[in-house]
């Protein structure tokens, strides 16, 4: 069969990596790619945002499904347009993937189903949001409702630092329209986990857990970025924990979207506090994450194919999905610089260090090819993930394999997995 990817990072470069190991599938292409998904598949220039022409490109070269890696492709309503036209693909409709597009829409949801989360109030109004702040506790937390490339958090220490924010959010719309409803939530500690799930409508197969490392620098300071690595499994996401969300917080989600006439097809991403009161929902995505998928897919054992087309029949507890009992590592690395100023077109060298070796992957996240040679093209540049036999082995393999790669301005944290000698 033939199947159609849709994003350009590293997360759909894992996508490719995997789509390419089923039997079934013959032919990819992607749109718009980059450098090292061009090794699976035939990237093609067509923006992620562009429906119609991505529709019409399907039907010319009879592509028999499309993947969606991206949330702003599926948040916008792609997959509507796609069905209408009876075209098959994976992801969930616009009015089932405004749980992460409207961060308003799922904190409401999460409190009419009683579903763990953080205290908030959402706000459409700048006003009302600084008057309830003079009564808030600090820290406190404020979100832009819409997509904001992960950077619409903001976690404030003094009432001045919120009070700036809502007006950054609201007033000076530093996020676009994102901000024109914003939540103001109640600040929670604890160890974040991120557990993705393949979701049919009805039914929910968790898949590993990962943990990602959001800031720039090591120790966990610097500016907040996509994701700078991640590990998987986490270690303290413990069975307990897993059985309490399966029934409190995974199903539940499920249930209360179909409930609402918003089915979910695709993957509902969770970020979870692991907090002393027990697990509570930081947010919802509904993709892959990135770069949670570079560690989660490479130890997927079941063909992805099979789940994803149980998730659009609505069969998926018919799938039996299996990941390895091993563990993986993935070290991004950036241009120094990221997430503010960096250079491009810097030329990447020992990238074909990696070919035949078992257990090592170099995912592209900002890469193209010029004049026959890979250079960068994004502040995030490459994805160096390893397996282990446990997570200390795959770490120690990841930084191993991230000395393969040089280009003028490679930056990365040292730190990736750090939380693992604290299990
Ligand atoms: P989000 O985009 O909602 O995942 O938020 C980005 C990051 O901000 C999360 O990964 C957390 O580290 C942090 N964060 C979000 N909400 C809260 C909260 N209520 N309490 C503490 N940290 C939070
Ligand atoms: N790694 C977090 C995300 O993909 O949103």
């Amino acid at each position: 069969m033939k199947v159609l990817i849709i994003g350009s990072g590293g997360r759909e470069h894992a996508i490719a990596w995997k789509v390419a190991q089923s039997p079934r599938v013959d032919k990819i292409y992607c749109a718009p790619g980059n450098a090292g998904i061009a090794e699976y598949a035939e990237c093609v220039a067509i923006g992620a945002m562009e429906f119609d022409r991505l529709a019409a490109f399907v039907k010319e070269k009879q592509i028999d499904l499309t993947v969606v890696g991206m949330d702003d492709p599926l948040v916008g309503g792609i997959v509507d347009v796609f069905e209408e036209q009876g075209l098959r693909i994976f992801g969930p409709r616009k009015n089932a993937a405004i749980l992460e597009g409207s961060k308003a829409f799922s904190k409401d949801l999460m409190k009419k189903y009683d579903i763990p989360t953080a205290a908030y109030e959402s706000f459409t109004d700048a006003d009302a949001a600084l008057h309830y702040l003079d009564t808030a506790r600090l820290p406190i937390v404020l979100k832009a409702d819409g997509l904001a490339l992960g950077k619409g958090v903001l976690i404030c220490n003094t009432l001045e630092e919120a009070k700036a924010g809502v007006k950054e959010i609201m007033l000076d719309k530093k996020f676009g329209s994102a901000g024109n409803c914003m939540v103001i939530e109640e600040f929670m500690t604890g160890r974040e986990v991120s557990v993705l799930s393949y979701v049919d409508g009805k039914t929910i197969k968790p898949m590993t857990s990962a943990q990602d490392h959001k800031r720039a620098g090591d120790g966990d300071t610097g500016l907040n970025t996509g994701g700078m690595g991640t590990f998987s499994p986490s270690p303290f996401y413990t069975k307990e924990i897993d059985a309490y969300c399966q029934k409190h917080i995974y199903q539940p989600t499920v249930d209360a979207m179909a409930k609402e006439g918003r089915p979910f097809k695709g993957i509902i991403f969770f970020g979870l506090m692991l907090t002393a009161d027990g697990p509570k929902v930081l947010e919802y995505n509904a993709r892959f994450g990135d770069p949670e998928a570079q560690v989660v897919l490479p130890r997927m054992k079941t063909d992805i194919i099979e789940v994803f087309e149980a998730c659009i029949d609505g069969t998926l507890d018919q799938v039996d999905l299996e990941f390895a009992d091993n563990a993986a590592v993935c070290v991004v690395l950036a241009s120094d610089g990221y997430p503010v100023h960096y250079e491009k077109g810097l030329k990447i060298e020992g990238l074909d260090s990696f070919h035949g070796k078992d257990g090592y992957y170099v995912f592209h996240a900002g890469t193209a090819q010029k004049d026959g040679e890979i250079v960068t093209n994004g502040g995030r540049v490459l994805g160096v993930t390893a397996t282990g036999a446990d997570l200390k082995a795959a770490r120690a393999n990841a930084y191993d394999a991230v000395n393969w790669i040089s280009f003028a301005n490679k930056y990365y944290r040292h730190d990736i997995g750090k939380a693992i000698d604290e299990a």
